[in-house]
């Protein structure tokens, strides 16, 4: 393989978020979210692990920021639990949940570690959810109040912004398919939900310009890489159809302020837009400085013969991975080529990439994950093929730091660079972590 080098001044980071890191969920005022209440209801998380202590970042963060000087990262993205600072979503705030925060972003700015907050990492208050959560077109205004309280705390240190993350998790995992909080399963809720959170999106890019943001603003999303099966009339609009479902519901109203054309047919008797409402579109495309893809999946893409509206069946991957889906580099390539061709220009950032494998530490405490390493090597190798052919990608972010609360699987699924020993919350760097900081002192791939 050639030795690869990234531009100077690429970024590379580690991401984490709170809910599955932070633990300490009834301590220092943090009121529940949709994930303490889902995440205790049986039957609902992998062996009813829940993110009660999950991986003790609460009172570990600063031997935790340590780990990110190891790495050697130029960045670190991290989310803001809304019900620490808002403990009941909206109303008084409790500022001992800022201060959190606040000693964090200081942490890390001591470390010379830039710091990436995301505001919406999936863990809505509860008490919002019984509000309706993001089906109630309220819940946006309480994202803005929200949004502006961190702003106006840590503002003058942060250095890039993330409204949301993977806006399709929340709306089709979480209110349809109802395998992540809130557990819903409505279509008409998970659409209206979606429209909610780029309203939400935009609101909040507005209130922080309004507010003088010095930051980069931006938003995160998962994006797929679909191909049709066979080259069928049927299957190829099978594609079309999951296409929209995966990636155009996101991209074009961000980017081009409108649904796509298709979108209606898909929906069709089901919702018909009414939450919609004039001038929402604008406020959804308003500008933001950088874009982030969270890339995991490729697929190939048949057509469901018992629903020729919206059915479409991803095919199984030959080779899955403990996850269920395969190892596709060439998938991120694919996407960054679409994002930058057919949508945007401004600097994209990949905010998350990553492998689950079943990792464990061998009598002399080494963790062998060869295979995340050629995952990692696999995909930054595409990305960087993605930046000679011309797109602005300015930034690399593995998923995850270390291991942690894996939602709907618990802590059965491992994504991290370093191993956690949930018994005595002993971290460990696997080998993924010692080549990762390899890459990240050579700027590149030797
Ligand atoms: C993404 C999530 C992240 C993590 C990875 C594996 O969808 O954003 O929190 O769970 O998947």
């Amino acid at each position: 393989m050639p030795r690869i080098t990234f531009p100077q001044g690429f970024l590379w980071g580690a991401a984490t978020a709170a809910y599955q890191i932070e633990g300490a969920v009834a301590e220092d005022g943090r009121g529940p979210s949709i994930w303490d209440t889902f995440s205790h209801r049986p039957g609902a998380v992998l062996r009813g692990d829940t993110g009660d202590i999950a991986c003790d970042h609460y009172h570990r963060w600063e031997s935790d920021l340590d780990l990110l000087v190891d790495l050697g990262v130029d960045s670190y993205r991290f989310s803001v639990s809304w019900s620490r600072v808002f403990p009941t979503g909206s109303g008084p705030i409790n500022e001992a949940g800022l201060d959190f925060y606040d000693r964090l972003v200081d942490g890390l700015l001591a470390r010379g570690i830039k710091p990436m907050v995301t505001l919406y990492h999936w863990d809505l208050p509860q008490a919002l959810q019984e509000l309706g959560g993001w089906a109630n077109r309220e819940t946006t205004d309480r994202f803005v109040e929200y949004a502006r309280v961190v702003h106006a705390r840590l503002g003058d240190r942060v250095t890039h912004w993330l409204t949301l993350n993977e806006p399709y998790c929340t709306a089709f995992v979480g209110n349809l398919e109802g395998r992540h909080a809130p557990g819903i399963k409505d279509e008409a809720t998970a659409i209206t939900v979606l429209h909610h959170l780029l309203l939400a999106h935009g609101k909040a890019v507005r209130a922080l310009r309004d507010d003088g943001v010095a930051g980069q603003v931006g938003i995160t999303c998962n994006l797929t890489s679909p191909n049709p099966a066979t080259d069928s009339e049927a299957d190829v609009a099978a594609w079309r159809r999951l296409d929209l479902y995966e990636n155009r519901l996101f991209l074009d109203p961000l980017f081009r302020g409108q649904y796509p054309d298709d979108a209606r047919a898909y929906y069709k008797g089901i919702s018909d837009f009414s939450f919609v409402q004039n001038g929402d579109l604008e406020i959804i495309a308003e500008p933001i400085d950088y874009f982030g893809i969270n890339y995991y999946e490729r697929h190939l893409v048949e057509a469901d013969p018992a629903d020729s509206v919206r059915g479409w069946r991803r095919v199984k991957d030959a080779k899955p991975t403990t996850v269920g889906i395969g190892v596709h580099p060439e998938g991120l390539l694919e996407i960054l080529h679409r994002v930058s061709a057919d949508y945007t220009t401004l600097p994209l950032i990949i905010t998350e990439t990553g492998i689950s494998l079943h990792d464990y530490a061998n009598p002399e405490g080494e963790i062998h994950d060869e295979e995340r390493v050629a995952f990692y090597e696999g995909h930054m190798r595409a990305a960087h093929e993605a930046i000679q052919g011309g797109v602005n990608l300015v930034g690399f972010y593995p998923w995850s730091l270390m291991d942690n609360f894996e939602w709907a699987w618990g802590y059965a699924y491992r994504f991290g660079m370093y191993y956690i020993d949930y018994a005595t919350q002993t971290r460990m760097p696997k080998d993924s972590a010692r080549w990762f900081a390899e890459v990240t002192r050579a700027n590149g791939i030797a």
